[in-house]
């Protein structure tokens, strides 16, 4: 694992622009992991202007997949996660909608929504790069305290606290869904590199138990350190318990 102190969330999104930058100019047509969250914001919004101003490469040829998805909300709800990374990533890189895989929360494929996902992820040959947040929890996807360090993409029942960290989504706690699909740690740890970006003080304990404690389900992104291509990036405020 590298661990790489910067100096500002700012510095850190750049950072990881940098690396997706260069695997798609290498590999047009490289399979992105993309995750939600704000952690990755401003790698996207990065990309975005370098995009715009012409400096950045092609992604027409990019195929994507995102980590997790929520369960019960209906299709178009700004808050799925398919509609956040359209809205936050890829749409302003000019990828294309049917290029960009999710989970598929339907009811009605609820049951196999996990393998399906599994099989279109090993169809498009695997994920090149998986960006990744962490949940103040030490949560990896929606893969909760406790989860199988060799978990495949499953449903999940969301943890009180997630859902109260992510109430601010959604006006109201009781408004989060209590039902997730999520790629499995086994999933991310397929991905042939780890992008993993955090910042901000209340990241500071699970980034500490994450790159620093043992590897176990009681910290879920303490798999970070079973990977043999993980790139931690951490502001001053995440890094601050190292
Ligand atoms: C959610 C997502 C995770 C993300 C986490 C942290 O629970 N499922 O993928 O890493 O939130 O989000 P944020 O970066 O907004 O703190």
């Amino acid at each position: 694992m590298e661990v790489v102190p910067l100096s500002s969330a700012a510095e850190a999104g750049a950072v990881a622009a940098d690396a997706i930058e260069a695997l798609v100019r290498r590999r047009p047509d490289a399979v992105l992991g993309l995750a939600t969250g704000s952690s990755p914001l401003p790698t996207y919004q990065e990309l975005i202007r370098r995009h715009r101003t012409g400096a950045g490469p092609a992604y027409d040829a990019v195929r994507c997949f995102t980590l997790d998805e929520y369960v019960g909300l209906p299709a178009g709800h700004p808050e799925t996660y398919r509609e956040t990374i359209f809205r936050e990533c890829t749409d302003g890189l000019g990828i294309a909608r049917d290029r960009v895989r999710s989970p598929d929360p339907s009811p009605d494929g609820l049951s196999d929504a996990g393998p399906r996902y599994e099989a279109a992820i090993e169809a498009a040959g695997g994920v090149d790069l998986q960006v990744l947040g962490i949940g103040g929890d030490g949560h990896l996807a929606f893969n909760e305290p406790g989860s199988s360090l060799a978990s495949a993409t499953r449903l999940k029942t969301l943890t009180a606290r997630t859902r109260q960290d992510n109430a601010r989504f959604f006006g109201s706690v009781d408004q989060v869904p209590q039902h997730v699909l999520t790629q499995g740690l086994g999933t991310i740890l397929r991905a042939r590199h780890l992008l993993f970006v955090a910042t901000g003080a209340a990241k500071a304990d699970a980034v500490a138990a994450a790159v620093e404690g043992p590897v176990s389900a009681s910290c879920p992104a303490s798999v970070l350190q079973l990977h043999p291509h993980a790139t931690v990036l951490l502001d001053p405020a995440a890094a601050a318990r190292l």
